[in-house]
Order: C-alpha cells, then sequence, then structure tokens
C-alpha cells in the first residue's frame, strides 16, 4: 500500500492527500485550481475570493472550476456572533454545494449545521483544530475528520507541537490532518510517517507561481528563517503568525492595554473581535497585494525555513507525492 494511500484521500476524492489551506488573503481562484489540478486540493476562502480578488462568488467557483475539472473545497470560518455574517455564509454553503463542492473544512465554532448540509449531499467536513476540547467538540457535531493546526503553523497557530497534538486526538478514530510547520517534501513524508492522514499547507503556497501576493511578500517567505516568524495579537485580538518586518516591529506585537481588557469582557469581546476582523481585512487586502514592499504585513508560518524558491503550485503537489511513494 503507499503512503498516499490515506482517509484523507478518499474523503475528498483525491489522489494526493495534500491541502492547500484556505489563506485571507493569498487564497486565489488561480493557485486552489492549480493545487487541485495536480491532485491534491484547493481550499475557497470565500472572503479572500470576493473580496480580495473580485470575483462574485458562484462566478469565482466556476472561474476555477473552467481551470480545473478536479475536487476542490471550502473554509467555512464559522462565527455566530453576526448574525449577518452568519446569513453570508450559510448562502455560501448552498452555493458551493449547488456548484458541486464536497469538502469542506469548518473552523471555530460549532460545525454541525454544515455537517447536517453536506453530509445530505453526500460530502464530508473536517474541521481545524488545536486541542483536544476542540475535537470533541467537532467529534459531537458529526465531523469526518479533523486539521490539527500546531504550533508552527501560518496564521492562527495552536500551543502544540505536531507529534502531541496527533497523540492528544489519536483515540477519537478519526483522520487527523497536520497544518503548521510543512515546507519541504520531507517533512511532508515525515508527517505521514507520524500518521497523519494527509498535510496541510498554507506558507509553501504563497511562494508560487499561482499565488497573486505581491514579489516582495514572497522573497520575504524565500528570506526568512525560522527566527524571523514572531505571534502578533495586533491583527486579530489573538496570536497570528507573521514576519518580523520593521512595520511589524514599529507595531508591536500584543495589543494595546483598553483592547487586551475589551477583549477579555463578556459583552464586549465579540464586539472588540468584530473591530479587530474589520481592520485586519482591510489592512492585510493592502498589503498582501501591494508591489511596493513598503506595506510589510505579511502571514507566515515556521516552514518558511525549507522554502527556497518559487514554484508553480502544481510542481510542489507532484514534488511531495514522489518523495513520498
Ligand atoms: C497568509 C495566511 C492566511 C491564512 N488564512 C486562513 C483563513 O482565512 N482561514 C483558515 O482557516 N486558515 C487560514 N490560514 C491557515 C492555513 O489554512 C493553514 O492551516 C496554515 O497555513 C498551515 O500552516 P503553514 O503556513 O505552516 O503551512 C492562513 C495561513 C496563512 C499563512
Amino acid at each position: 500500500m503507499s503512503r498516499l494511500d490515506t482517509q484523507l484521500r478518499e474523503d475528498a476524492g483525491i489522489e494526493v492527500p495534500l491541502i492547500c489551506g484556505a489563506m485571507y488573503p493569498c487564497s486565489n481562484p488561480e493557485l486552489v485550481a492549480a493545487v487541485s489540478d495536480a491532485g491534491g486540493i484547493g481550499i475557497v476562502q470565500p472572503i479572500s475570493l470576493t473580496y480580495v480578488h473580485g470575483h462574485e462568488f458562484r462566478e469565482g467557483l466556476r472561474l476555477i472550476r473552467r481551470l480545473t475539472p478536479k475536487p476542490v473545497g471550502m473554509n467555512a470560518l464559522i462565527e455566530a456572533s453576526s448574525k449577518r455574517y452568519h446569513e453570508k455564509m450559510v448562502e455560501w454553503v448552498s452555493i458551493a454545494l449547488e456548484e458541486g463542492i464536497r469538502f469542506f473544512i469548518t473552523s471555530l465554532g460549532n460545525p454541525r449545521w454544515i455537517c447536517e448540509r453536506v453530509h445530505a449531499a453526500g460530502g464530508r467536513v473536517y474541521h481545524d483544530v488545536t486541542e483536544r476540547k476542540w475535537a470533541l467538540k467537532g467529534r459531537d457535531a458529526g465531523v469526518d475528520g479533523l486539521i490539527g493546526v500546531n504550533r508552527r503553523a501560518g496564521g492562527h497557530a495552536g500551543p502544540l507541537g505536531a507529534e502531541q497534538l496527533l497523540a492528544e486526538v489519536a483515540d477519537l478514530g478519526l483522520p487527523v490532518v497536520c497544518a503548521g510547520g510543512i515546507g519541504t517534501a520531507d517533512d511532508f513524508v515525515a508527517a505521514l510517517r507520524l500518521g497523519y492522514a494527509g498535510v496541510q499547507m498554507g506558507t509553501r503556497f504563497i511562494a508560487t507561481v499561482e499565488c497573486r501576493a505581491s514579489a516582495a511578500y514572497k522573497q520575504a517567505i524565500l528570506d526568512a528563517g525560522e527566527a524571523d516568524i514572531v505571534w502578533s495579537e495586533r491583527i486579530t485580538g489573538v496570536p497570528v503568525a507573521v514576519i518580523n518586518t520593521p512595520y511589524i516591529q514599529r507595531m508591536g506585537l500584543k495589543a494595546g492595554p483598553l483592547a487586551r481588557r475589551l477583549l477579555r469582557g463578556r459583552r464586549t469581546k465579540h464586539w472588540m473581535r468584530s473591530f479587530y476582523a474589520l481592520k485586519s481585512i482591510w489592512q492585510l487586502k493592502r498589503a498582501s497585494l501591494d508591489e511596493t514592499g513598503e506595506k510589510d504585513y505579511w502571514q507566515a508560518g515556521k516552514s518558511v525555513a525549507g522554502i527556497t524558491s518559487i514554484e508553480p503550485a502544481g510542481e510542489i503537489v507532484r514534488r511531495f507525492a514522489a518523495a513520498a511513494e
């Protein structure tokens, strides 16, 4: 049996158990399609598709479909505190199902309503988790698999290492995908050897020909080492992994005392998170597309250490698959 023959492969209907994770603002249709076309699976990030890259949601999905006939997935970030956002997400999930998407990755919140809708259509739902308690919630809501986001990940990293996180959730009987710190083919093979059912990468896929992020952002990923990745609370109110550029240094890594108090308060925390979310949605969009490189506000994880060249995304998928065979 091939090492690539995992439950994720079966659940997503793909050849290589390798996911291009949802990335706000870096998931553009061409990148999603390129990963899927090579046999992995690209995940659509709805706000990135519509707000950053300017596609009406259904049209964006159809554009991806014209680029590849292979399966693609969608990320549903569940945030119950905003009714408007929730209604939008319900609509996006419906459209995605109508357009043939059958693989969903949920983050935060309770994924039960998504599991019910997706299962009724014959699809599968994997849930992002950083610790056992979230994995138990996901399992109780009916998810089919887990994405274990470890402490080396780009975006919102978890507190645990890859091995420890897998050990915490291994007994739940669900396939677990490794997210965080995978930048090379050797890392990919090592994660499968540990017992992971696949890998989800973000940072590695930014440094690709198809990703629309600016040349300056991609170059910063090639140049950075592990020590250049720091965690900033100033983006969403909870730590996010970013490259330690002059802009980040000027801004500082901690939320101010007032913001911290508001983020902790029972009544104010949702409002404060929305404030951060709106502000960062705008700033990250501007920085990722800015070709001057002056707004150096770039998310990336520890996997930068192993990333040394800009490649076509499909080459990465094929190279990793060959190493695992
Ligand atoms: C620039 C960037 C943006 C991200 N945005 C999202 C997002 O919008 N939703 C999400 O669920 N995960 C997001 N992530 C996490 C990725 O989907 C993936 O889990 C993570 O990048 C894996 O770690 P790696 O960067 O070390 O490969 C983001 C990651 C990066 C690097």
